[in-house]
This record gives structure tokens, C-alpha cells and sequence, in this order.
């Protein structure tokens, strides 16, 4: 796990930007693949700020992960014209499937589902993508077969 001192050295040098913490967290994000919880007290050491506001600022901004993502991410479309076509349906049906919520990993590491906001293929709703490989007019069985690929 990242320490204190390994956490400090990636933050502190980003301290003299303007409006720092975004930066500092993404860095920690790029380093660790999440924002671990030992990084809070870092951040807000360096920045003078209070925990609960460094806390806030992670949880406000969903790209930055609390934990350690799993081996794929499958990111589901919540948009408009995906949600007019079953989008949402068929990802609450794939949550419920996994066991898991928004952000959530499955118990054996292999997906971490997250929402995405269009995929700039409305024409062919509902939308996901996995990895980096997007994937249209989705239904339950073209997404049982994503999961199985995924190894879900
Ligand atoms: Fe889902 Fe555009 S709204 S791809």
C-alpha cells in the first residue's frame, strides 16, 4: 500500500499550481489506479485544508475511484438517448447481476461498473463499453456475453 512519504511525493510538487488539489488527486489516481484513503490526510496537510472538504472533493468527482478497480471497467451509458432505449433497465438488471452498485467491483476483481455519459453512439441505444471496445444496441444477452468475456 502507498505510504504516507510516497503519497507526499507525488502531491507536494503540484503545490505551487492554482487550485492544486484536482491535480494532486488525479495524480494519486494515475499512480495507484484509485485515491486511497491515506492520501486524504496528505492533501490535506499540504494544502491546509480540512479532511471533510478533501473528502468532499473525491466523492463529488466521480472519476476518481476509492478503490482499486478490477480488471476490466465496463461503463454503462446513462444518457439520454441510451436511457430512451432501456439503458437504464438493462444496467440496473446487470448491477443487480453482479451483485454490486455504480463504481462497484465484482467480489472476484474482474469488472468495476461505472456510468458513463454517451458514448456518441446514440443511433445504435443502449451503449456500453468495455475497456476500450464499444458496444451498441445492447440487450441482456449480448450483455451476459459481455460479463462472460470479462470474466464477471
Ligand atoms: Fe448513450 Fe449517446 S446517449 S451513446
Amino acid at each position: 500500500a502507498p505510504t504516507t512519504e510516497d503519497i507526499r511525493a507525488i502531491a507536494a510538487p503540484l503545490a505551487s499550481l492554482e487550485g492544486p488539489l484536482l491535480p494532486m488527486l488525479h495524480a494519486v489516481q494515475e499512480a495507484y489506479g484509485h485515491v486511497p484513503e491515506a492520501a486524504v490526510p496528505v492533501l490535506s496537510d499540504i494544502l491546509n485544508l480540512g479532511r471533510a472538504e478533501v473528502h468532499g472533493v473525491i466523492s463529488f468527482y466521480h472519476d476518481f475511484r476509492k478503490a482499486p478497480a478490477g480488471k476490466h471497467i465496463l461503463k454503462i451509458c446513462r444518457a439520454e438517448a441510451c436511457q430512451a432505449m432501456g439503458g437504464n433497465r438493462l444496467a440496473q438488471a446487470t448491477l443487480d447481476k453482479l451483485g454490486i452498485d455504480w463504481h462497484g467491483t465484482t467480489p472476484n476483481g474482474a469488472v468495476t461498473v461505472e456510468p458513463v455519459y454517451c458514448l456518441g453512439m446514440c443511433a445504435c441505444a443502449p451503449a456500453a463499453m468495455l475497456d476500450d471496445k464499444v458496444v451498441a444496441r445492447l440487450d441482456d444477452a449480448r450483455m451476459d456475453r459481455l460479463l462472460k468475456e470479462a470474466g464477471a
